[in-house]
């Protein structure tokens, strides 16, 4: 379905990135994936490359670091021969709660989740629309449209990430761009620390929170089998009428609370 597609993966070394990597290469896409964590990229794109039948390189990559982004994606693009495509999933995840929230943890989470959504996109767009079109796909959450009093930087920064994903796609789209967000509810290695750093009465009361309101198994999905057929999809000619989007790949969490 991606045979030729020339795409960006950030955040590849694990967890969604990984898994949409793999997705991508599976379909015949080549694929440069970025990451912060040169050691595990590499031997994640090793054993990917290896799999085929698309390919795989890596490129280190910190996305809240202007400079950084962009030697990263000329890299990738001269490697590519173009850009057809750049998935977002590169972020970072930690409690803070209203009353202690400190500036530094603050900051960081927008450098990282918000800084680093505009950066990679800004640099993904002349590349783009040098193609005519293309697709980019970040990632939100539903902590971005809801109350999260356990992590309330997180939440603040992905409901920015949302609105960049609007403002982007409406900006973008005479360009044949478009720009849409997957909120997804995955069992990844963030979520796995996330939920080892809880107490027994918070692990109940994530239960109620966040896995009793998914409809479809009371569980969070499987990167591989749930949620990359769907980034396929997003990074494919199928969904060329859709735009501005923020789309929830959660087994109905968000909906069915
Ligand atoms: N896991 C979930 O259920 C869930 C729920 C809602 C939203 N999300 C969002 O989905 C996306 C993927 O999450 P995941 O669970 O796969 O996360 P993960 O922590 O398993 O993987 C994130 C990857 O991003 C990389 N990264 C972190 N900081 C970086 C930086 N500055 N530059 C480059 N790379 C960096 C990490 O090294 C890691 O490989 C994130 O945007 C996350 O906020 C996840």
């Amino acid at each position: 379905m991606l045979e030729g597609k020339r795409i960006i993966v950030t955040g590849a070394a694990r967890g969604m990135g990984e898994a949409t990597l793999s997705a991508y290469v599976g379909s015949g896409a080549n694929v440069v994936a970025m990451d912060i964590n040169e050691k595990m990229g590499k031997a994640v794109v090793g054993k990917i490359h290896e799999t085929g039948p698309g390919s795989a390189f890596f490129t280190h990559i910190d996305v809240a670091d202007k400079n950084s982004v962009e030697q990263s994606f000329s890299k990738a693009v001269a490697l590519l021969g173009g850009l057809d495509v750049l998935a977002h999933p590169a972020a970072i995840q930690a409690a803070s709660g209203a009353v202690d929230v400190s500036v530094e943890h603050w900051d960081q989470m927008f450098a990282v989740n918000v800084r680093g959504t505009m950066l990679t996109n800004q640099a993904a767009y002349p590349y783009l629309k040098a193609e005519g079109g293309g697709a980019i796909i970040n990632f939100g959450s539903i902590s971005g449209q809801r109350a999260e009093p356990g992590a309330v930087a997180y939440s603040a920064a992905k409901g920015a990430v949302h609105s960049w994903t609007r403002s982007a796609a409406a900006s973008w789209g005479k360009d044949g761009i478009r720009v849409n967000a997957i909120l997804p509810a995955m069992a990844t290695p963030m979520y796995e620390e996330a939920m080892s750093k809880l107490s027994e009465e918070a692990t109940t009361a994530a239960f109620w929170m966040n896995h009793q309101s998914i409809a479809l198994g009371n569980k969070y999905g499987d990167p591989l089998t749930d949620l990359g057929p769907v980034m396929v999809f997003f990074a494919s000619d199928a969904s060329r009428f859709i735009t501005g989007q923020l789309i929830p790949v959660d087994g109905g969490q968000t909906n069915t609370r």
